[in-house]
């Protein structure tokens, strides 16, 4: 139903740019020559390809000069939040593919605090008038996380200022209100004034060192249940994975209200169990940009062609879906908030977003080979919605992506597998830690 309102949506938009799934319009031409592809097969493309969109044979490029695209980890710093504009402009065709971190955490937290609006008759467990939450928290030095955690802290109350923003340290334990890193926050409902309190918080990174740790969330709820009990009224959480593994362990049996981001399938079928809501963080439109801005490299086009224009199949995607901000190189999906309300048009987290489902035509786009790496194979995020997105795109992009899966600790573990970058025509980087991108292109430069 979504899908189907979108593509009317999409086609109506496009509709004085080109005629809905035409395909009429030509692309055009390149003007740059594409990756080198020098082996005979490539050169066998050529007599039945339109020859403007050919790579000009021979011409070998340099792998500092090929296509890359950062996607859900913006290079950036851990410790400011401050962009690594190099490493977002390390070439022409440099990009980063992500979601508005901050229109999403609003979200989040605005959607908690409506559902305790909604729900205030039942949601004070123990009746003391305080509303007690705990909060799970993906990696201290990741944006996508930081933000999330000021957005439920501030929508909550519970948010104290630190050099001008929301601190969005874990706080540990914090029974009777008097921790630094957050405040009592207070909520006026029908009358009745109910303090909110931020129980508990804390990161949640294996002994291994890797963060979003569903695994560890499972533990830290079983803690904070025992030390806490009836006195936990919502489960809050930076990811599904981590949501779910609280959720599963311990608030679905406890009819505790529990709240995730990434709508994930499994998080938006336990919606209908008491699983309390999501963000959707429109992944399906990230996934695409993340291929599309490289196929669109490569095939030397505008960087719009297929984005905010419509490509020669008639993909285009709508403004209510991204925004893109050129000083920042950045694509940024908006984000959708997912609850009983509207969960079922949600339900499966991998299936393509229509208006950008069309095939793109061989002859004139070329198979190109992709580098791509997911920083952790065990994040569910990534794992569960994100690559088989990616793996949905690619065929209809024409690009054979090869998927690298790494350990979630340690860059080398994933540097290790791009031993011979000439191999490839574009570059997909999902770093460990935010700070590392000269890792990767200290690697292409070479
Ligand atoms: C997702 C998390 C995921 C993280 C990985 C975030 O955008 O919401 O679920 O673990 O990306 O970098
Ligand atoms: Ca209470």
């Amino acid at each position: 139903m979504k899908k189907a309102l979108s593509v009317v949506f999409a086609c109506s938009m496009a509709l004085s740019l080109v005629a809905c799934g035409g395909g009429s319009k030509p692309t055009e031409a390149p003007t740059t020559a594409a990756a080198g592809d020098t082996t005979t097969e490539a050169a066998a493309d050529i007599t039945v390809a339109d020859t403007a969109a050919v790579p000009e044979v021979g011409a070998e490029v340099a792998n500092k000069d090929k296509p890359l695209v950062w996607f859900n980890r913006q290079p950036s710093s851990s410790a400011t939040g401050q962009l690594d504009m190099a490493a977002l402009n390390f070439n022409k065709d440099t990009y980063y593919v992500g979601f508005d971190a901050n229109q999403g955490a609003e979200l989040q937290g605005i959607m908690v605090k409506d559902y305790i609006e909604k729900n205030i008759d039942s949601i004070d467990r123990n009746g003391d008038g305080i509303i007690g939450y705990v909060l799970a928290i993906g990696d201290i030095g990741h944006n996508d996380s930081i933000a999330r955690t000021r957005g439920i802290r501030k929508a909550l109350g519970t948010a104290v200022e630190k050099d001008g923003n929301i601190n969005s340290d874990p706080v540990g334990t914090n029974a009777d209100g008097t921790a630094t890193v957050v405040q009592d926050g207070s909520m006026e409902i029908g009358g009745k004034t109910y303090v909110v309190r931020e129980l508990a918080s804390q990161e949640m990174k294996n002994s291994a060192g890797a963060t979003w740790d569903a695994a560890t969330a499972g533990n830290a709820i079983g803690t904070w249940s025992s030390s806490f009990g009836d006195q936990i009224d919502i489960v809050a959480s930076n990811n599904d994975g981590m949501g779910m593994s609280m959720f599963n362990a311990w608030s679905k049996d406890n009819k505790v209200p529990t709240f995730g981001y990434d709508a994930n399938s499994d998080a938006v079928a336990a919606i209908a169990e008491g699983y309390g809501g999501t963000i959707s963080q429109h992944a399906d439109v990230q996934a695409y940009l993340t291929l599309r801005v490289l196929r669109n490299a490569l095939d030397g086009v505008d960087i719009d062609t297929g984005i905010g224009t419509a490509d020669d199949a008639g993909n285009v995607l709508s403004p209510d879906v991204y925004v893109y901000k050129a000083d920042e190189r950045s694509y940024y999906a908006l984000n959708v908030a997912v609850t009983a309300e509207n969960y079922t048009d949600f339900t499966d987290s991998t299936m393509v977003y229509t208006p950008v489902s069309n095939q793109l035509d061989e002859a004139t786009h070329a198979t190109k080979n992709v580098w791509l790496n997911i920083y952790n194979s065990a994040d569910n995020f990534l794992g569960s919605t994100y690559q088989p997105l990616l793996q949905k795109y690619d065929k209809l992009l024409n690009l054979k992506v090869d998927y690298i899966g790494g350990d979630g600790q340690t860059e080398s573990n994933i540097t290790n597998r791009l031993g011979n970058p000439s191999q490839y025509d574009a570059f997909a980087i999902n770093m460990v830690k935010t700070d590392n991108a000269a890792s990767y292109t200290s690697l292409l430069e070479q």
